[in-house]
């Protein structure tokens, strides 16, 4: 497809049930009816940037912040392996308490486990990226929230959108298996502007996409915006699976905070991954990127119990393996 068909189907709401049937038959040609879920651990609200859209932003002081230190990480990683996890994801805000070192250690520890790791915790440099992986880690998530860079640059002060282009593909040649996404339904975001995500996800060769939907907090400038359309939100993520077929795509936690089916739609829809959170109760709410955010007051056995039995009604499975896009590491 190219930019003017990928315009021409977000725009026209008459083809929205062929996109969805379409993304669902691609995606379990390509990637089958197994589920991949990741464990989430939210080890720190802490960050020192300012995105407009998030609530973790540094200049928002009505946040109670938290850091879990990595014996604690490694008990909820125990614990999500317990459950059967194959994945955990480590992410936080951009939290320099956390050092080169310091993550290296909680790498090594984590990655004597038999799981994939993946980590999602903002832009580092490439010695940084590669110490990272050298001690195991698999994967790594940055979205690149939107490829309209004069968006980009009034969305995050202080940020580079070369930098943040430059870390994916710094990712990308470190033998990462690299994950991005945007935010769809930003302030002044066009349909075109959305049109170049998809292909510069492409660009790239991602193999992972996660799509989610602006929610405005109210502790942000954007708190009085218009929030992102579900269903728009929904689309992207579909042409996404048609236009990489084989990657991974979560059903994204922000699309079920808008809508009370999301993930199960998004499953039908071309996704094939969820992340649930594997972390206590008590800092679920204070990881508020945006409210109304779901499982708040659930603990990881329940999250477990409520995403299988989600999984299972739709007829499909949750993987026993670790869930790469390419399933010949799967060996390693
Ligand atoms: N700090 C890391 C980073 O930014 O890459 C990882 C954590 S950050 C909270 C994870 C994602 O949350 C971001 O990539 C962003 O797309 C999403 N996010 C933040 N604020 C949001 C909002 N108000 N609505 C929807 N998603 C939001
Ligand atoms: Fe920090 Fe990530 Fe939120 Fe931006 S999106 S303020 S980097 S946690
Ligand atoms: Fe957490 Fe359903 S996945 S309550």
């Amino acid at each position: 497809m190219n930019k003017q068909e990928i315009v021409a189907v977000l725009s026209d709401a008459t083809k929205n049930d062929w996109l969805f049937k379409e993304a669902d038959r691609i995606r379990r040609e390509y990637v089958g009816d197994e589920v991949h879920l990741r464990g989430l651990i939210e080890f720190s609200n802490i960050c020192k940037r300012a995105c407009k859209y998030c609530g973790l932003r540094s200049p928002n002081k009505n946040v109670e912040r938290y850091r879990i230190l990595k014996d604690e990480i490694l008990v909820y990683a125990k614990k999500a392996v317990s459950m059967g996890y194959r994945t955990i994801v480590l992410q936080s805000g951009e939290d320099e308490f956390y050092d080169t070192d310091k993550m290296c250690e909680i790498i090594r520890e984590l990655k004597k486990h038999d799981i994939a790791l993946t980590l999602s915790i903002g832009e580092k440099t490439y010695e940084e990226f590669k110490a990272f992986k050298k001690e195991g880690a698999d994967r790594y998530l940055l979205r690149i929230e939107t490829t309209d860079k004069n968006l980009y640059n009034q969305m995050h002060p202080n940020a580079s959108y070369e930098n943040r282009v430059k870390c994916l593909y710094d990712l990308k040649s470190l033998g990462y298996e690299t994950g991005t996404g945007c935010l769809v339904g930003l302030p002044n975001q066009t349909i075109d502007s959305l049109a170049d995500d998809i292909l510069f996800f492409k660009e790239l060769n991602a193999d992972m996409v996660g799509i989610g939907p602006f929610i405005p907090h109210n502790e942000t400038p954007l708190k009085d915006e218009k929030q992102g359309d579900f269903w728009l939100a929904l689309k992207v993520m579909a042409l996404t699976r048609i236009i990489l077929p084989d990657i991974n795509i979560p059903a994204t936690t922000a699309m079920e905070t808008l809508n009370p089916n999301g993930r199960i739609i998004a499953l039908q829809s071309g996704a094939n991954v969820v992340m649930p959170n594997v972390t206590s109760r008590e800092y679920r709410a204070k990881y508020e990127i945006y409210p109304g955010k779901i499982c708040i007051n659930e603990n990881p056995e329940q999250c477990r119990g409520c995403i299988e039995a989600k999984i299972q009604s739709i007829g499909r499975t949750v993987s026993k393996d670790k869930g790469f896009r390419n399933t010949k590491k799967e060996s390693d």
